[in-house]
C-alpha cells in the first residue's frame, strides 16, 4: 500500500515554522519509504532520502550525485528567477556549488585555516566572545536568548576570522538578515521589491569585503581574511574576485545562521531537561559531547540537494538522471538503525555519529570552529548560571534549509565571572 505522507510537510517554511522539523513523517518514511518522491505545488519535485546509510552512500558519490545545479530545492519563484542578471552575486559560485575536481582545488584554498591544530589559535578569542555576551546579560533578567547570545556570538567570532571590525559588525548581521531573509515574512521587510533590494543590498556588502581584501593584501595578517584575499589557485593564478568574494560569503553565511540555530537550539533542549544541563554543570569535561549531542539533536542543515548525473536505483525506486533528491540530515540524525534512543537528548552519547555537518566530498568546513564556538558559549553559561528557565513559548523560523528557533525567551540569574 503506498504511504500517505504529504510532501508539503518536508519542504513547505510555514510548516517549520508552525510544528517544527517533521520527525513524525520522517520516522515512518525511513521505516516504509526510504526513497519519497515529493511532488507540490510550489516547489519542484525532489525525492527524499531519510536513512542514515543512503545518506552516507550518497555524500561519498560526487561522481554521481551532483552539487552544480546548487544544494536547495527551489520553490517554482525561485526556479523562474535563476536567469536573472545584474548584481554581484551572478557570476559568483561557492565550493557548495562545486564538483571534484574544481571543488578540492577551491576547498584547499582555506581548508589550512580550518584545521583543529589552526582553530586553536582562536580558543582565547572565542572564549572571550561567549565571556562578553554573557557579561551583557547582567546579573539577572529576562531576555530573549536569541536575539542576546545566540546569534551575536557566532557574529563575533566569524568577523574575527574575516576580518570585520567590531564596527561594522551590526551592518554586516543586517544586510546578510535582509539578502538571506529565508522565506519567514518576520525577516523580510513589507512592501519591498525583492530583486532590487537584492542588487543594492549584494553592492553595499560587495563594497564592503572589497575594502577588506585590498587591506589584507597590502598588510597580510595571521586571518582567513588574508588568506582569501592572497590565494592562488592550482595553476598558479590568484582566485578571481567573483571566487574571492563568494568564499567571503559562503563562510559568512554558512557559519552564522547553523551556529546560532545549533546554540539555539541546545539551549531550548536544556531548558526543557534542566538534568541534562546540571549534568554539564557538574561535569564539564561533557562539554565536547554534549556539542556533539546538540548539533545531532537541532540539525541546523535540515537537508541538502543532489542532482543525479545518470539512472540510479536505490530501494526499488529509479532516480533518472536530472532529477533532485534532498538528503535530510535532521532524519538520519533520529535514525535507530544507528542510534540508541534517537529521541533522548544524551548529553554523553557515545559514540555519536551524526549527519549535522554532512559527510564526504562537502563535509562543513567550518566545523571546528562552530564547534569550539557553541562549546565556549555552553561551558561559559555552564559555569556561571545560578537560574535558567523558560520565560515564554519558544517559536521557530519559517525555513526549511537552515532551520532552527526564531526566539526562546528565557529569564536568568548569573555569577559575575571570577577568573
Ligand atoms: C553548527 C553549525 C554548522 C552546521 C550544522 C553546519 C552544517 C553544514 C553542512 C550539513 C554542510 C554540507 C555538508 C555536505 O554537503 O555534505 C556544510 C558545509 C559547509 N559549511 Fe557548515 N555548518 C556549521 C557551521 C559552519 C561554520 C561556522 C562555517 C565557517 C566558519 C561553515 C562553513 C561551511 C562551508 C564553507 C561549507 C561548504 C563546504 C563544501 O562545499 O566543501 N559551517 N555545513
Amino acid at each position: 500500500m503506498a504511504i500517505e505522507i504529504d510532501p508539503n510537510d518536508l519542504i513547505v517554511p510555514r510548516n517549520y515554522g508552525v510544528g517544527g522539523q517533521p520527525h513524525d513523517a520522517w520516522t515512518r518514511l525511513r521505516k516504509e519509504a526510504p526513497v519519497y518522491w515529493c511532488e507540490t505545488e510550489d516547489y519542484e519535485p525532489f525525492f527524499a532520502i531519510t536513512r542514515h546509510a543512503d545518506i552516507m552512500d550518497i555524500s561519498g558519490k560526487p561522481q554521481i550525485f551532483s552539487n552544480l545545479d546548487g544544494p536547495i530545492i527551489l520553490d517554482n519563484v525561485q526556479a523562474a528567477n535563476r536567469e536573472a542578471e545584474g548584481t554581484p552575486f551572478d557570476q559568483m559560485r561557492t565550493i557548495i556549488q562545486m564538483d571534484p575536481p574544481e571543488h578540492r582545488d577551491f576547498r584547499k584554498v582555506a581548508s589550512g585555516f580550518f584545521t583543529p591544530r589552526n582553530i586553536h589559535h582562536l580558543d582565547e578569542i572565542v572564549a572571550r566572545s561567549a565571556r562578553q555576551q554573557i557579561d551583557k546579560l547582567g546579573e539577572e533578567g529576562e531576555c530573549d536568548f536569541v536575539e542576546k547570545i545566540s546569534q551575536r556570538h557566532p557574529l563575533r567570532v566569524l568577523s574575527t576570522i574575516l576580518g570585520i571590525d567590531p564596527d561594522q559588525e551590526e551592518r554586516v548581521l543586517e544586510l546578510t538578515q535582509q539578502l538571506f531573509a529565508s522565506d519567514d515574512p518576520d525577516l523580510q521587510r513589507e512592501g519591498e521589491d525583492r530583486e532590487a533590494a537584492i542588487r543594492e543590498l549584494g553592492l553595499e556588502f560587495f563594497a564592503l569585503f572589497n575594502g577588506i581584501v585590498e587591506d589584507r593584501r597590502a598588510n597580510p595578517r595571521d586571518d582567513l581574511a588574508s588568506m582569501l584575499a592572497n590565494a592562488k589557485m592550482a595553476d598558479g593564478e590568484a582566485m578571481g574576485p567573483a571566487e574571492t568574494f563568494g568564499y567571503y560569503l559562503i563562510v559568512f553565511t554558512a557559519g552564522h545562521d547553523t551556529t546560532r540555530n545549533a546554540i539555539s537550539g541546545g539551549l531550548s533542549a536544556f531548558l526543557e531537561r534542566p538534568e541534562q544541563f546540571d549534568l554539564l554543570r557538574k561535569n564539564p569535561e561533557l562539554s565536547k559531547k554534549a556539542v556533539e549531542e546538540v548539533v545531532r539533536w537541532s540539525s541546523p542543515v535540515n537537508y541538502m540537494r543532489r542532482t543525479m548525473l545518470e539512472d540510479v536505483e536505490l530501494h526499488g525506486q529509479t532516480m533518472r538522471k536530472g532529477q533532485h533528491l534532498a538528503m535530510f540530515y535532521a532524519s538520519a540524525n533520529r535514525d535507530d538503525a544507528v542510534f540508541d534512543k534517537p529521541f533522548d537528548f544524551d548529553i554523553t552519547r557515545h559514540p555519536n555519529r551524526h549527519l549535522g555537518f554532512g559527510t564526504g566530498e562537502h563535509f562543513c568546513l567550518g566545523a571546528h570552529v562552530a564547534r569550539l564556538s557553541a562549546r565556549a558559549l555552553f561551558l561559559e553559561l555552564a559555569n556561571r548560571v545560578e537560574l535558567l528557565e523558560p520565560a515564554g513559548d519558544p517559536s521557530m523560523i519559517e525555513s526549511s534549509f537552515v532551520v532552527g528557533h526564531k526566539a526562546v525567551p528565557v529569564r536568568y540569574e548569573i555569577r559575575p565571572a571570577t577568573n
